[in-house]
C-alpha cells in the first residue's frame, strides 16, 4: 500500500503529536560534563579553541558542579594540568595530585549527587606528553599498565566513582580491574575507551590539557580511522577484561562505530563528542553561519540514535538552553 492511502504527514501534523510521537529523547542526565582543572592558576583561564570553556582552578570546582547541577546533567569528567610533569608521570598518581584534590573537593561538596568520572592517561603528566612510559621513539606497553593501575587506585582512594581509561594500551582495564580490586575497590565501575581513533579532532583538548607528544603521534596505540573490525575486537576485549560500559571517541565521524557497538555488547554505549567537534559549532556559530542552540540537539540526538547511551559533551555546560526539559 501507498500513497495517496498511505501519508507520512499525518503524523507530523501538530508539534503535540510530533513530541508524542518522538522515538529519541536526550536527557541531560545522560550527559557527561568534561572539566579541566589546573593545578598552577587562580582564576579561571578560557581557552582559546573551546569558546565559552575554560582551564579552571581548584577554588572554582564547587561552582562548576552547581552550573553542572544546575542544567540536570549528574555527571563530570575530570581530566588534570599538573605543576610537575615527568617520565614516569608521577603527578598523575600523587596523592595530593590535581585530579585527586578535584575529586576530593566535589565529592565533599555534592556527594552522592555528583558522579565524578577520572579520565585515566598518562598524557597530561608526562613531559614527552605520550600516553605510556617511554622508550627512544617506542611507547612500551607492559611496563605502562602498572601505573595505570597506580592512577586508577589513587583516584578511587580521593573518591572518584567511576574509572576511565583512555591511554589505548593493551590489557589496561584488566590490570586496572585486578589493581582496583586488590585495593578494595571492586565496586568501582570501569568506563572503557575502547574504541579510541587516532583523531585530529582532539587538537583543541591538547591545546587545553596542554598533552600534545613531543615526538612522533599517537598512532602506534589509537586505533586508525578505517578500521571497525578492530574496534569491535577491542570491543571485545575490553568487556571480557571486565569493562563495565564500553566508549567509542570521537563521535561524530564514528557514528556507525557507535551502532555497531550496540548491536553487538549488552553494556552500555558511551559516545564522546570531542573538542574539535564542539570547536567546529562554536566558530559556526560566533560568525553566525549556524543556530548553535538548534543544532546542537540535532548533533547529539544524532550520537544517541546511532546507539549512545551516554555523551561526553562539552556542550553539557548549557544543556537548559537547548534541551526542552521542565
Ligand atoms: C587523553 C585524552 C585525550 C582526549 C581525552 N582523553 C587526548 C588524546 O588522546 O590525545 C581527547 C578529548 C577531546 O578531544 O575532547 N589521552
Amino acid at each position: 500500500m501507498g500513497f495517496p492511502i498511505v501519508r507520512m504527514r499525518r503524523l507530523r501534523k501538530t508539534s503535540a503529536m510530533r513530541d508524542m510521537l518522538n522515538q529519541v529523547c536526550l536527557r541531560p542526565s545522560n550527559l557527561i560534563y568534561p572539566i579541566f582543572v589546573d593545578e598552577n592558576i587562580k582564576k579561571p583561564v578560557p581557552i582559546d579553541a573551546m569558546p565559552g570553556y575554560s582551564r579552571l582552578p581548584i577554588s572554582d570546582l564547587v561552582t562548576e558542579g552547581k552550573q553542572a547541577l544546575a542544567q540536570g546533567v549528574k555527571s563530570v569528567i575530570l581530566f588534570g594540568i599538573p605543576a610537575k610533569k615527568d617520565e614516569a608521570g608521577t603527578s598523575a598518581f600523587a596523592k595530593e595530585g590535581i585530579v585527586q584534590l578535584a575529586a576530593r573537593e566535589l565529592k565533599n561538596a555534592f556527594g552522592d549527587d555528583l558522579v565524578v568520572v577520572g579520565d585515566v592517561c598518562l598524557c597530561e603528566y608526562m613531559s614527552h606528553g605520550h600516553c605510556g612510559v617511554t622508550e627512544g621513539s617506542e611507547v612500551l606497553n607492559d611496563p605502562t599498565l602498572e601505573l595505570l593501575g597506580k592512577v586508577a587506585v589513587s583516584q578511587a582512594n580521593a573518591g572518584v566513582d567511576i574509572i576511565a581509561p583512555s591511554a589505548m594500551m593493551d590489557g589496561q582495564v584488566g590490570a586496572i580491574r585486578e589493581a582496583l580490586d586488590d585495593e578494595g575497590f571492586d565496586d568501582t565501575p570501569i568506563m572503557a575507551y575502547s574504541a579510541k581513533y587516532a583523531s585530529a579532532f582532539y587538537g583543541p583538548f591538547r591545546e587545553a590539557a596542554e598533552s600534545t607528544p613531543k615526538f612522533g603521534n599517537r598512532r602506534s596505540y589509537q586505533m586508525s580511522q578505517g578500521n571497525p573490525q578492530e574496534a569491535l575486537r577491542e570491543m571485545e576485549l575490553d568487556v571480557a577484561e571486565g569493562a563495565d560500559m564500553i566508549m567509542v571517541k570521537p563521535a561524530l565521524a564514528y557514528l556507525d562505530i557507535i551502532s555497531l557497538a550496540k548491536a553487538n555488547f549488552n553494556v552500555p554505549i558511551v559516545a564522546y563528542n570531542v573538542s574539535g567537534e564542539y570547536s567546529l559549532v562554536k566558530a559556526a556559530a560566533q560568525k553566525g553561519w549556524i543556530d548553535e542552540k538548534d543544532i546542537v540537539p540535532e548533533i547529539l540526538t544524532g550520537i544517541k540514535r546511532a546507539g549512545a547511551d551516554l555523551i561526553i559533551t562539552y556542550h553539557a555546560k548549557d544543556a537548559k538552553s537547548w534541551l526542552n526539559q521542565p
